[in-house]
């Protein structure tokens, strides 16, 4: 990363040697709301380490599958598991601490920023108060927040508030992170700005990193591998630069959609 990356050469707390990466593995799952089938046997593994993006589009079912894995949805049928554990046991998440950035940063407003971070810690009890500041101030460091500690989450930019979502998962020192669409609402800087925050936080904290987005150039700039879900079903799944020539047709025209000239709606066009 370049000199200007927020990291720099700050020694990390956030790594321990007895927190290894974790794999993730979604097998055959499948998930009915009511009549609505939302996933369809979907099957793929994230190696630990790894930074897997799932795109699709809207309704496809992305945001469904991220809660199976950290067990706010329970499969219809098939399995999930991280680090070999079941991901809709309680238990599980006593053993691998997973974070994951809600698409809204779900930051509580009565709380200043500093006290939405030192939430997790302080409700299972971590560390002490002196512990926690450490803890608390070096994630918001991290993502350059430190003025905004004192502030309400309301007071902020859109891109501030995804920003102070990040370091609020950062304190829980996750084994996995989660981002439910990072850029969604941001500016193309923004965007690219958060792009690399996610990167840098998995290359220097080895985190095994999964981001639900339909944002091609975050996929294309930080992926190893991309899937993509279309209505339920994965259609796709590969390494990020197979981006650049899909096979499969709605695919392509998932990632480029095409205006057809030749639809008497767009008529008006070529005038
Ligand atoms: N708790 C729920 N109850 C009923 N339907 C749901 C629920 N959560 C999601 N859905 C439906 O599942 C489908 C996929 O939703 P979602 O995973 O949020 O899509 P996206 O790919 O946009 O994240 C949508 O049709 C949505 O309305
Ligand atoms: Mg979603």
């Amino acid at each position: 990363m370049s000199s200007s990356c927020p990291l720099g050469s700050t020694r990390n707390p956030f790594t321990a040697v007895d927190t290894p990466a974790v794999g993730v593995s979604i097998e055959k799952l499948s998930k009915n709301f009511g009549s609505q089938q939302v996933l369809r046997e979907v099957t793929f593994a994230v190696e630990p380490g790894e930074i897997f993006v799932l795109m699709g589009p809207s309704g496809s079912g992305k945001s469904v599958l991220l809660k199976h894995i950290v067990g706010l949805e329970q499969p219809t049928a098939g399995r999930v598991t991280v680090h070999g554990l079941d991901a809709a046991a309680t238990a599980t998440r006593e053993q691998v601490r997973i974070a994951l950035v809600f698409q809204s940063g779900a930051l509580f407003n009565s709380l200043s920023v500093y006290d939405n971070l030192a939430l997790y810690p302080r409700e299972h009890q971590i560390a002490d108060e002196a512990a926690i500041r450490d803890k608390v101030m070096h994630a918001l460091q991290i993502l350059s927040l430190e003025g905004t500690a004192r502030k309400a989450p309301s007071e902020l930019s859109g891109g501030m508030r995804k920003r102070v979502a990040i370091a609020r998962a950062l304190v829980m020192e996750p084994q996995l992170m989660l981002y439910d669409e990072p850029t969604s609402e941001l500016d193309p800087v923004m965007s690219a700005t958060i792009s690399e925050i996610i990167a840098t936080l998995k290359e220097e904290y080895h985190v095994t990193t999964i981001v639900v987005s339909h944002d091609r150039e975050l996929a294309l700039g930080i992926a190893d591998r991309v899937g993509i879900l279309m209505d339920g079903a994965l259609v796709s799944l590969g390494p990020a630069a197979a981006l650049h020539a899909p096979q499969d047709p709605r695919v392509a025209e998932f990632l480029s959609p095409k205006i057809d000239l030749q639809n008497p709606r767009f008529k008006n066009l070529e005038k």
